[in-house]
């Protein structure tokens, strides 16, 4: 497999052609993003954590029968991914009311979910990430009803089983983002696992251990992504 041209720079990762059409690499950089790219910081070690983070949950996700475009890890930075034609959503599920939620419907942040919420993003930048329903996605093409129901049903198997690997190692999965595409017409999730998509509380402490650390200012962001890493059996230095 050789890496060829860089196709698209996203906030946080880039994405090269390689020299086999159906495989993409996923470069994870060391830039940091909240606020729909407003801003953008530079954390250390930040994309080898987030590769090395996201290809031991897919491998997971995988082995509990969740297809994913993940294929392997090729370096500190890199993964070799399945070329996806992405649907521009995000699916959110939420365990405990946080973030965009409260805000929203003044729900005091902690509440438990049950059950948990499915919610439907359009990947805008521009827009802000508007919050959209599943009539808006088929009205306006941007998934065939079918494969839409195929990512919301994916995407409460992954709650599953992320909430018991979570739990194990102690914490709470709070809320997550996943973003999912069609590859020979199959649908398959896309995109990242790392604790810059979803929200994971200490469940003593509920101590913040994802990027709301960064995004309300509360530093240790990278040293909280490795203890989270740490905790469910993540050799970084492997
Ligand atoms: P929210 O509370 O801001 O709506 O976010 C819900 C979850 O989805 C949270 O874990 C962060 C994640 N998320 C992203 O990773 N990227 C996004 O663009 C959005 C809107 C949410
Ligand atoms: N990932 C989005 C951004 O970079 C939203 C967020 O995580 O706050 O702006």
């Amino acid at each position: 497999m050789e890496k060829r041209q860089e196709l698209y720079a996203g906030k946080a990762k880039s994405v090269f052609r390689t020299d086999d059409p159906d495989k993409m690499v996923l470069v994870f950089r060391d830039d940091t993003s909240a606020f729909d790219g407003k801003r953008i910081e530079q954390l250390d070690r930040k994309g080898m954590v987030n590769n090395k983070f996201n290809a031991f949950i897919m491998t997971k996700l995988q082995e509990a029968g969740i297809p994913t475009h993940f294929e392997a890890l090729l370096s500190d930075n890199e993964a070799l991914v399945k070329n996806l034609d992405m649907m521009p959503v995000e699916c959110v599920v939420r365990n405990v009311a946080a973030g965009s939620l409260c805000r929203r419907l003044g729900v005091e942040e902690g509440v438990t979910l049950t059950p948990p919420t499915f919610e439907l993003f359009l990947k805008n930048d521009a827009l802000g990430d508007p919050m959209i329903n599943e009539s808006h996605v088929e009205s306006f093409g941007w998934a065939k009803a079918e494969d839409l129901a195929k990512a919301k049903a994916l995407t409460y198997k992954v709650n599953d089983v992320l909430k018991a690997i979570f739990a194990e190692g102690g914490m709470i999965l709070v809320d997550y983002k996943l973003e999912f595409g069609l590859y020979k017409g199959e649908v398959l999730l896309g995109d990242e696992f790392s604790p810059d998509g979803c929200r994971l509380w200490d469940a003593k402490t509920k101590e913040k251990l994802d990027k709301d650390r960064f995004r309300q200012g509360l530093g240790g962001v990278i040293e909280a992504y490795e203890d989270v890493g740490r905790r469910i059996g993540i050799d970084f230095d492997a």
